[in-house]
C-alpha cells in the first residue's frame, strides 16, 4: 500500500483577516507558495506531495504560515528562501525544522 500524500498548504487568501498588513499575503506568502511548488518539482516529489493555496489559518500575526498534513505541523515566518530546506529536510529527511515552528 502506498503511504499517505503529505500536503501543505499556504494561505494566500485575504479572506477573514483584520488588517491586510497582518495577512500571510500581505507577508509575501505567495512568493513562499511558487517556492514551494517550484521546489517539490524540482525534487521529483509531484507525486508525494500536494500543494495548495487556502484561506486564513488564523494566526495571521505569524505568517507566512505553511501547515502540512497528516502530521498537522505548522511552520512560521517563512520565506522563499526557507523552501528548500522544508522541503529537504521536512520532505525527504522526515526531519521537521524546528527553527520555523515558534509556535509549538
Ligand atoms: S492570513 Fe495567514 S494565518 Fe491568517
Amino acid at each position: 500500500m502506498k503511504p499517505e500524500k503529505k500536503h501543505g498548504a499556504v494561505p494566500v487568501s485575504r479572506v477573514r483577516l483584520r488588517s491586510a498588513e497582518a495577512c500571510c499575503a500581505a507577508r509575501g506568502s505567495g512568493q513562499v507558495l511558487e517556492a514551494l511548488r517550484r521546489e517539490v518539482n524540482a525534487r521529483g516529489l509531484e507525486d508525494e506531495v500536494q500543494v495548495t493555496a487556502c484561506s486564513s489559518l488564523g494566526l495571521c500575526e505569524h505568517g507566512p504560515n505553511l501547515v502540512i498534513y497528516p502530521e498537522g505541523l505548522w511552520y512560521s515566518g517563512v520565506t522563499p528562501a526557507d523552501v528548500p530546506e522544508i522541503v529537504r529536510s521536512h520532505f525527504q529527511e522526515d526531519s521537521p525544522v524546528e527553527r520555523l515552528r515558534p509556535l509549538r
